[in-house]
């Protein structure tokens, strides 16, 4: 079973020059060192589309919703604009788009108004590989008799465990929970079968895309998906989290709000004042995504197909990085590579890294990077139940090395030959 991140036909080259123009964050200097952004998966660099949009909502769209007066007016559709841009983000409606604070507090919103309709006895499923931000939510109706299924992973690849799956849906299962890939291992998973899976069982299909966003196109339509999570922070926009739910279920289940907030969809889900700025950078980091799109594929004519074509010229570009890097690490002493190595199976995984260096603690690691002006992460990176068993949730984790598609080959290299200066010390 396998899902392709993307269709990889008729791709063009991204400008990365053009690309790395966009950010302005991306010149900044530590240490007398070039700063290099490995650290997308933990929240990416924002283009300045992005940060004009913020100011200018301040400047002349800056007022709560549905007032009567003009400011009040261009928030409100600002704020439709936005659901339209992650309508065509999502391949969905734009009454199925909800936005809030993060995946996590969507996360733990949407499960509560699930676990209404759930009895002691029934079941969810959930997984290993993914971020405990799609475990702990469901985890917590564990206190009302759900009976939690985790599945496996095969450890040597770091891939689902897919018979384990099979085995634990089952006509117990209500809810089916898994990320599309892996934050810590990069491991994509084949989310259109399991939703399959999933639907044959009666269950519902929650997709984590937090990870997936950035690396490749959704389309909720061809996963079938009945929600799907994902933070626009991750992919080039601002510190917020957005839902798509089918509206059959954003409109039969009952979200926890205020009695004078509406109940028409989908803004019943979204609880209070939302952080209307960054609603307006979440429109402008859609509209990036989509002139990546553009500026590689001139005939692209609606913003879907803009998007698509972003996707099918970053793509490629992430994965000629994804095995710069596994290539040149191969080379340096005592490096472990956790998740899929073999470039054949690129298709199965993002250019997401994790790894050790012997006993060494991830943070020295970090720490000596970082004083160099790279920048990754060390530790559990919140996939906790993923951490503990791989065997190194004691021992600091892993280090994480992300790719995006503003990074460079050039600041490959320079990763490697920092990695392999910490080796031979
Ligand atoms: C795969 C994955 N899921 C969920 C989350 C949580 O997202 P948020 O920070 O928007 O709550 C993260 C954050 O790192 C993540 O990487």
């Amino acid at each position: 079973m396998s899902t392709p991140a993307v269709r990889e036909t008729e791709s063009k080259t991204i400008d990365i020059l053009w690309v790395r123009e966009q950010f302005p964050s991306l010149k900044l200097q530590v240490n007398g060192h070039a700063a290099a952004f490995l650290d997308g998966p933990a929240g990416t660099q924002v283009p300045k589309q992005v940060i004009q949009a913020v100011e200018d909502y301040f400047v002349r769209a800056n007022a709560n919703t549905c007032g009567a007066f003009e400011t009040s007016r261009r928030n409100d559709a600002m704020i439709a604009a936005t659901r339209g841009a992650m309508a065509d983000f999502f391949n969905c409606d734009a009454s199925e788009v909800v936005f809030g604070q993060n995946m996590t507090t969507i996360t733990f919103a949407l499960a509560r108004a699930i676990g209404r309709e759930l009895k002691a006895g029934d079941e969810i499923v959930v997984t290993t590989l993914d971020h405990d931000a799609n475990v702990a939510p469901w985890r917590a109706l564990e206190e009302q008799g759900v009976v939690i299924q985790q599945v496996d992973i095969c450890e040597e690849d770091c891939t689902l465990d897919l018979e384990d799956l099979k085995r634990k849906i089952t006509a117990k299962t209500k809810v089916v929970a898994v990320g599309y890939a892996s934050n810590m291992v990069g491991t994509i998973n084949p989310i259109a079968e399991i939703t399959k899976l999933a639907h044959a069982a009666g269950a519902l299909m929650f997709v984590d895309a937090v990870h997936f966003a950035p690396h490749g196109l959704i389309d909720v339509k061809a996963l079938d998906c009945d929600f799907l999570a994902c933070s626009p922070y991750k992919f080039f926009g601002p510190h917020m989290g957005t839902l798509y739910g089918k509206k059959e279920h954003l409109q039969r289940l009952k979200p926890y709000k205020v009695r004078p907030a509406t109940d028409a969809i989908p803004d019943c889900w979204e609880t209070g004042t939302q952080v209307q700025e960054l609603i307006a950078g979440i429109g402008a980091a859609v509209e990036y995504v989509a002139g990546v799109g553009r500026h590689c594929d001139a005939s692209v004519k609606t913003r879907r197909e803009a998007l698509t074509a972003a996707y099918r010229s970053t793509v490629p570009y992430e994965r000629a990085l994804l095995t710069r890097l596994l290539e040149g690490l191969k080379t340096i002493p005592s490096v472990k590579v956790y998740g899929i190595t073999d470039p054949k199976r690129s298709g199965e995984r993002c250019s997401t890294i994790s790894l050790r260096m012997g006993e060494h603690h991830p943070t020295e690691i970090a720490k000596f990077l970082g004083d160099r002006g790279i920048f990754t992460w060390d530790g559990n990176f919140y996939a906790m139940n993923l951490s503990e068993r791989l065997g190194v949730e004691s021992k600091g984790g892993l280090l994480r090395i992300g790719l995006v598609h503003y990074n460079t080959a050039g600041e490959v290299d320079r990763l490697l030959t920092a990695l392999n200066e910490f080796a031979i010390r």
